[in-house]
């Protein structure tokens, strides 16, 4: 049976500030999608202050019903945020109204049609205060590098390698912009691209025989809205077992908790901190957290979800992500601890260089 599975997220209110929706919120999100006759499942996360409505149906990738029901869950949230005068209310909602695709108009979208396996196993990660580049290093490992994924020297078909479709995420023209890449052979080719996390990141990955294993939302708020509207913080779907990776292999470059761009004010770095679901953001408007669900899906339906970050060995990931992240908010705004200018996503420090320019004078030798 061929099948779709869809994760769209958007940040649409919280209580507190930049923390978490609000239990009302998550409800009225759910009661809509609950209402659809064109689903054949559905689940509802929140991580940090974004809520994620996941999805199985007939209908293809791009289904333009399928976006309009997210859309219009998300406008019901909307008006319940502003009931309730939650922070950010409608945050992510950055176009008038429903086009055809919620892709562009400011929520998250990660998509995957396949032929269900008998066994149909994967993986739905949900980050928050941080962007799509934050997954570059994390996939990266655990579709290329055998220190992670021993599938690569184990399974003959994995050994084959994966094809990533990267994507120039500051492109500005009518389209997306990608690149093809195939491991081994472009391994370099794909780190050179991917150490930019600002500009490139992993919106596929397919296996040789040409089966879709990973999709991530690569969009990037700023460049759809012009200003700052919070950080575009990136959902992805997973395919796992068999010809992919197996769940350990993909989750096993999280313990690293590697230094993102985000945290307050989507303006600094931090360690990407995994955590449970629906887990609220705290310290400084972070630590960047991630966190993962897995499930099976057979004829369309879900089973219940395993929440993949909470087990006692994450506890102690945990606690040296808050130790990183103790170190570099030692040093504040200076060098690394803060984005470079161009991603800063506030205009304070322009305006204030440009004042201080015109007080520079030039010195005579
Ligand atoms: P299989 O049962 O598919 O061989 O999976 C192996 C595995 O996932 C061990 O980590
Ligand atoms: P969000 O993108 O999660 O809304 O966070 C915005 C922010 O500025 C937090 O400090
Ligand atoms: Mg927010
Ligand atoms: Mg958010």
């Amino acid at each position: 049976m061929k099948i779709t599975i869809s994760a769209i997220k958007a940040d649409i209110g919280s209580i507190g500030g930049h923390l978490c929706p609000s239990k009302k919120l998550v409800e009225a999100v759910s009661e809509v999608v609950k209402k659809s006759s064109i689903i054949l499942d559905h689940k509802i996360f929140h991580t940090g202050d974004d809520i994620t409505i996941l999805m199985s149906h007939d209908k293809g990738e791009n289904y333009p019903e399928i976006h309009r029901l997210a859309w219009d869950a998300f406008q019901r949230g909307t008006e319940v945020a502003k009931e309730q005068g939650l922070y950010g209310a409608g945050q992510d909602l950055l176009k008038d109204s429903f086009s055809g695709n919620i892709k562009g108009s400011g929520p998250a979208v990660a998509e995957i049609e396949f032929e269900e396996r008998p066994a149909e196993p994967f993986l739905l990660f949900m980050a928050d205060k941080t962007n799509p580049g934050a997954y570059n290093l994390p996939f990266y490992l655990a579709f290329a590098d055998p220190f992670h994924n021993s599938g690569l020297i184990l399974v003959p078909k994995i050994s084959q390698g994966y094809k990533f479709i990267i994507m120039d995420m500051d492109f500005k023209g009518e389209g997306d912009k990608v690149i093809e890449l195939e491991t081994p052979n472009d391994i370099y080719n794909i780190a050179c691209l991917l150490r930019d996390t600002e500009r490139f990141g992993i919106s596929e990955v397919y296996s040789k025989s040409g089966h879709k294993c990973l999709s991530l939302s690569t969009t990037r708020l700023h460049n759809i809205s012009g200003t700052y509207t919070g950080k575009d913080d990136p959902i992805a779907l997973v395919r796992v077992q068999k010809d992919f990776p197996a769940t350990g292999e993909i989750l096993s470059p999280f313990s690293i908790s590697h230094y993102v761009a985000g945290f307050m004010r989507g303006s600094h770095v931090g360690p990407l901190m995994p955590v449970r679901v629906n887990t609220p953001v705290s310290y400084f408007d972070g630590p960047p957290i991630v966190s993962g669900v897995a499930l099976c899906v057979h004829n369309g339906k879900f089973t219940e979800e395993v929440d993949v970050f909470d087990h006692p060995y994450w506890d102690y990931i945990r606690d040296k992500a808050s130790a990183k992240a103790e170190e570099i908010r030692k040093q504040g705004f200076f060098g690394s601890a803060m984005l470079g200018m161009n991603e800063l996503e506030y205009t304070g420090i322009t305006e204030k260089l440009e004042e201080l320019d015109k007080r520079f004078i030039i010195k005579e030798k």
